[in-house]
């Protein structure tokens, strides 16, 4: 395929959303085309599955048939939108994939082999090229989740925010073996720093994968990389 795909994974409040929008900032000034999506949802059959995923509705099926749903979501998220922005040439980042079903619905006690195959069903083909992994505390993103709430005045934390700060935590640890496990794909970044220095590390990161596409030099005035 033509275009880049990269992934953002982390427990609740790692601060994807805002690192993801600063890189795809970065990479239109590189005169990169890129669009932004999530999951679960990122396109309109997707997105209802989402509504029920999030609301808890879907609770009553189980771990194992929320673990479909969000299979199902992928899968339409991948041929609708993921793969038509591949092959157009586009630079795809996607706020979580296909590691937040291995490590939320295998924390939750799905089987690893009926979620790999579920995975493979779902993402045709389409892998991460990377995976940036934005590691926080649980107690730490939690209280950025409670916060931003508090701000926003919003209705309380969904369905997988609700959870017990054990259970956050088991997930952090899930996150940071899987990137062990696959770490020729994965960037594990220190989400407890400022936003700014997150923000380098990502593109740092992000210059090191695709140093063939994206060739950093540094002029003598700037203090970071930037493209030729
Ligand atoms: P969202 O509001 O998008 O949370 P965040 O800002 O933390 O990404 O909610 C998505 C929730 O769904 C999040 O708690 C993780 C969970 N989830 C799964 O359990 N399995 C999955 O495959 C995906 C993609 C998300």
């Amino acid at each position: 395929m033509l275009g880049h795909f990269i992934t953002f994974e982390g427990g609740e409040g790692a601060g994807k959303s805002t690192q993801i929008e600063r890189l795809k900032t970065f990479l239109e000034s590189c005169g990169q085309s890129v669009i932004v999506t999530r999951e679960p949802g990122g396109s309109p059959g997707a997105e209802k599955i989402r509504t029920l995923l999030l609301s808890g509705e879907a609770r009553e099926l189980g771990p194992r048939g929320e673990a479909m749903l969000f299979a199902a979501a992928r899968a339409d998220h991948v041929d609708t939108k993921i793969k038509p922005a591949l092959e157009r040439g586009d630079w795809v980042l996607c706020d979580r994939y296909a590691d937040s079903t291995r490590v939320y619905q295998g924390e939750a006690g799905v089987d690893t082999d009926y979620l790999r195959l579920l995975e493979t069903a779902a993402v045709a083909g389409v892998r991460p090229e990377l995976t940036v992994l934005i590691d926080v505390p649980a107690k730490l993103g939690l209280g950025r989740v409670a916060s931003r709430a508090r701000e926003e005045n919003s209705d309380g934390p969904d369905r997988f925010e609700e959870e017990a700060l054990a259970v956050h935590e088991r997930r952090r640890q899930l996150f940071l073996d899987l990137a062990n496990e696959e770490s020729y794909r994965f960037a594990v970044i220190d989400g407890t720093e400022d936003p700014d220095r997150v923000e380098r590390a990502v593109r740092d990161a992000v210059l090191k994968a695709f140093s063939s596409t994206l060739k950093p030099v540094r002029h003598e005035s700037e203090h970071g990389a930037e493209p030729v």
